[in-house]
C-alpha cells in the first residue's frame, strides 16, 4: 500500500484541497480539530453560535446547529462558495448539569437539541450530498458519559448516547454509498466546558486521581486530554487511513471509563 491510502493524490494523512465543515469550533476541541484539518490541507469552514469576521486558518460562520433550516442554508452556501463538503464533524455540544429529578425541562431539552438534534441536522444536510456523490466521511465528537453513568449529567449522557447510536445508523445506511460514519468520544479535556465543572479547588484532581463519593475511577494516564488530542483522533477518522472503519467509536479518554 502507498501513503497514498485514498488513491486520490491527497496522502494518507493530508486533505488536499477537500472542503471540512466543522461545527462548535469557535473554542476548544472544535477549534483545534478546524486548525489541525487546516493545517493538512483541508478547506476548513467552521461555524458556531459566534461568527467571526477574522478569518485565521478558516472561517466561522454563525450558525445555531439546532435550527434546522438555518443548517440546511448554510450548507448550501459553503457548497455554492466553498465546494462539495467532503468531511463534516460535529463538536458543537452543550453541558448542563444536575441530579436527574432537579433537572429543569430547559436543561434536557436544550441537552438534546444541540447534542442530538444537531447533528442529525448536520448529518442530514451533509450526508444527503454526500450521499449523491458517493463519497464523504462524518466523525461526530461524543463523550465518554455516553457509555459511563457520571453522577449529575444524565441529560448530557443520555443525549449523547442517542447521538451515538444515531452515527452508527447512519453509518450502516451510508455505507454502500462509500461514506464512513464515526465517532470520538472524549473524557476530561481542558477546554471552558470542563473548567465549568472545576468549581472547588480539589476538583481538578477529583477528576484526575477519582473520586468514590461520585463513582469515578480517575484516568489511569494521568493527564486531562489537550483538545489536540482529541483533533488528533478526529482527524485519524475523517481521513483515508481509516478507509476501512465505519460505525466505530473512539475513546479518547486516557482510560477513565476503563472501556467497561
Ligand atoms: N471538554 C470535555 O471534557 C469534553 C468531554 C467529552 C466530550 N466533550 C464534547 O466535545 C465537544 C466540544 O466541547 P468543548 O469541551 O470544546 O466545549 P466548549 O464549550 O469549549 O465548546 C463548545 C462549542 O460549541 C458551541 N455551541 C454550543 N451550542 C451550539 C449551537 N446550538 N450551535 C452551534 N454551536 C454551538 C459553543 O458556542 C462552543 O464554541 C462537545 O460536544 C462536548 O460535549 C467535551
Amino acid at each position: 500500500m502507498t501513503a497514498d491510502a485514498g488513491g486520490d493524490g491527497s496522502g494518507g494523512d493530508g486533505f488536499g484541497g477537500r472542503v471540512a465543515l466543522v461545527t462548535g469550533a469557535a473554542q476548544g476541541i472544535g477549534a483545534a480539530v478546524a486548525a489541525l484539518l487546516a493545517g493538512r490541507g483541508a478547506r476548513v469552514v467552521g461555524c458556531d453560535l459566534r461568527g467571526s469576521d477574522t478569518e485565521g486558518a478558516f472561517p466561522v460562520k454563525e450558525l445555531d446547529v439546532t435550527d434546522g433550516a438555518a443548517v440546511e442554508a448554510l450548507v448550501a452556501e459553503v457548497e455554492r462558495t466553498v465546494g462539495p463538503v467532503d468531511v463534516l464533524v460535529n463538536v458543537a455540544g452543550v453541558l448542563r448539569v444536575g441530579p436527574a429529578l432537579e433537572l429543569a425541562d430547559d436543561a434536557w431539552q436544550h441537552s438534546f437539541a444541540v447534542n442530538t438534534t444537531g447533528v442529525f441536522h448536520t448529518c442530514r444536510s451533509v450526508g444527503r450530498r454526500m450521499a449523491g456523490r458517493g463519497r464523504g466521511s462524518i466523525v461526530t465528537v461524543g463523550s465518554n458519559a455516553a457509555g459511563v453513568p457520571r453522577t449529575g449529567m444524565a441529560a448530557y449522557a443520555a443525549s449523547k448516547a442517542a447521538t451515538a447510536m444515531f452515527m452508527r445508523c447512519l453509518g450502516l445506511e451510508l455505507a454502500a454509498s462509500g461514506i464512513r460514519c464515526n465517532l470520538v468520544s472524549p473524557g476530561s479535556t481542558d477546554t471552558a466546558m470542563q473548567r465549568s465543572l472545576w468549581t472547588d479547588p480539589g476538583a481538578e484532581q477529583r477528576v484526575l486521581a477519582g473520586d468514590p463519593a461520585s463513582y469515578r475511577v480517575g484516568i489511569p494516564l494521568g493527564r486531562i486530554a489537550d483538545p489536540v488530542d482529541v483533533a488528533e483522533a478526529v482527524a485519524f477518522l475523517a481521513g483515508d487511513r481509516a478507509r476501512h472503519i465505519t460505525m466505530h467509536d473512539l475513546y479518547v479518554d486516557g482510560g477513565a471509563t476503563l472501556r467497561a
